[in-house]
């Protein structure tokens, strides 16, 4: 199995390039089920999970052809309604073949997704909601199974901003009968854009980055070409690699209006961030102020940047409360980071306290999940010696290239 070796110390400076949203690609990549046609994708990144779910569509029937950054899906070969187990079992995100299946097809069979290293992470909203649209929903042998000869458009309220949960049934209303309210909807830019590629197709959405989302129901979707966004969490990333390194870095192909939680909190631990339409030039300082921070739904810190965070608040000069919000289980990385010389006290469940020590040191770690491995790395970069990190797989998930990239930038990382 893959490890990354990394030799710390090295300060980043330079340019990289930001690739295309790994969450914005799922949900996309699952909206060509509605069409019977092909959809067309650039900007594709190339990673474990939009692997994964191309061949979860494969599965189904869809014809796929991809190259680099390119992905063509033809949703007119589909015939089977079943997301099997053993394909669902390696992405949670497989969920949102869901509502699109039941919509055009009026019968979806879809392995119900398990816990994960970060939570329970339930599906009971996804479930609610389309049954709000007139879907007949069961569990039976670890499959959730859902019927309806046509969707009827509704109001459904989420009892929480759930990001998949709304993209699932943003999907579904969109070939539903009459009109859909989503209400306390997630607002993150994924949900922007796959509403703007939906209304591409053909689809009636309004709201969409709004806590209220209305979808007019239309009988079909047709052809369009999507280009996938820039990837905020990896673009914060390296935001925090920079910060913590002290390097200088030019991030380009990114938007920064979609990480100003993020900024917000590097400028209050006195990074310099000098944002311009879809770069950002990134200066560490030393030392690092020490900064609170709260995971929210978005435009509030992301927890998918915590882990990194907490990494850069490790070598701050003070203390810090990192608050998670959104998942019970999401400090796994702490007692990674603590074997590497760091100071992190968890307090009931879900806020850590994290005193900065003036060095890290490098250690034989393991990443628990993709964001996990992220903080390990910058974990390694600044720490004193050879640090490897095993399961490197998670990392694979979402970042691409990212050893390529880290080099590029002066980093001693490689794979081994
Ligand atoms: N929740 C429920 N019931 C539901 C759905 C969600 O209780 O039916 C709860 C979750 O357990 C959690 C909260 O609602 O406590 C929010 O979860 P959400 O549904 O928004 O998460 P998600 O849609 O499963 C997406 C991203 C995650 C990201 C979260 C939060 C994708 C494919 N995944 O997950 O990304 O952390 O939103 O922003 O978009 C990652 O990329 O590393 C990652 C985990």
């Amino acid at each position: 199995m893959d490890k990354l070796k990394i030799i710390g110390g090295k300060r980043l400076h330079g340019e990289v390039n930001i690739s295309g949203a790994k969450n914005a690609a799922l949900p996309l990549i699952a909206a060509s089920i509605l069409v019977n046609g092909k959809t067309y994708f650039t900007n594709v990144p190339d990673l474990m999970d939009i692997t994964s779910i191309r061949l979860l569509l494969e599965d189904l029937g869809a014809t796929c052809k991809a190259s680099k950054g390119y992905l063509e899906v033809d949703g007119s070969s589909i015939k089977k309604i079943e997301a099997e187990y053993d394909l669902v079992r390696k992405m949670r995100a497989s969920i949102l073949v869901l509502g699109p299946l039941v919509a055009r097809f009026g019968h979806a069979k879809v392995s119900m997704p398990g816990g994960c290293a970060i939570g329970a992470r339930p599906v009971n909203m996804h479930l609610s909601g389309l049954e709000a649209l007139g879907a007949s929903i069961s569990i039976e042998h670890g499959y959730i199974e859902a019927k309806a000869d046509r969707l009827i458009g509704n109001e459904i309220y989420f009892d929480m901003p759930t990001v998949t949960g709304t993209e699932n049934l943003m999907m579904a209303a969109a070939l539903a009968k009459g009109s859909s309210v989503l209400r306390n909807a997630a607002k993150e830019p994924e949900i922007v854009a796959l509403a703007d590629a939906l209304n591409k197709m053909g689809a009636k959405i309004n709201g969409a980055g709004t806590a209220i989302i209305t979808v007019e129901g239309v009988k079909n979707l047709s052809s369009a070409d999507i280009k996938i966004i820039p990837d905020r969490i990896e673009t914060g990333t390296f935001m925090v690699a920079v910060a913590a390194t002290g390097g200088d870095v030019l991030i380009k192909g990114c938007e920064p209006d979609h990480i100003g939680g993020l900024i917000n909190k590097l400028k209050a631990a006195d990074t310099t961030i000098i944002p311009s339409t879809d770069s950002i030039r990134i200066i560490g300082n030393k030392p690092i102020k020490n900064v609170d921070i709260k995971t929210l739904p978005y435009p509030g810190f992301p927890t998918d940047m915590q882990a990194q965070f907490m990494t850069l608040m490790a070598i701050a000069n003070g203390n810090s409360m990192i608050h998670e919000s959104i998942f019970e289980n999401r400090f796994v990385h702490a007692n990674e980071l603590l074997r590497m010389g760091a100071d992190i006290s968890i307090s009931s469940g879900n806020i850590a306290m994290v005193r900065g020590v003036k060095k890290l040191q490098a250690a034989q770690v393991m990443a628990s999940d993709l964001r996990a491995s992220a903080s390990l790395v910058i974990a390694g970069l600044v720490a004193e010696g050879t640090t490897v990190i095993s399961r490197v797989y998670h990392m694979d998930r979402g970042y691409e290239a990212i050893e390529k990239k880290l080099s590029l930038l002066g980093a001693d990382i490689e794979r081994i």
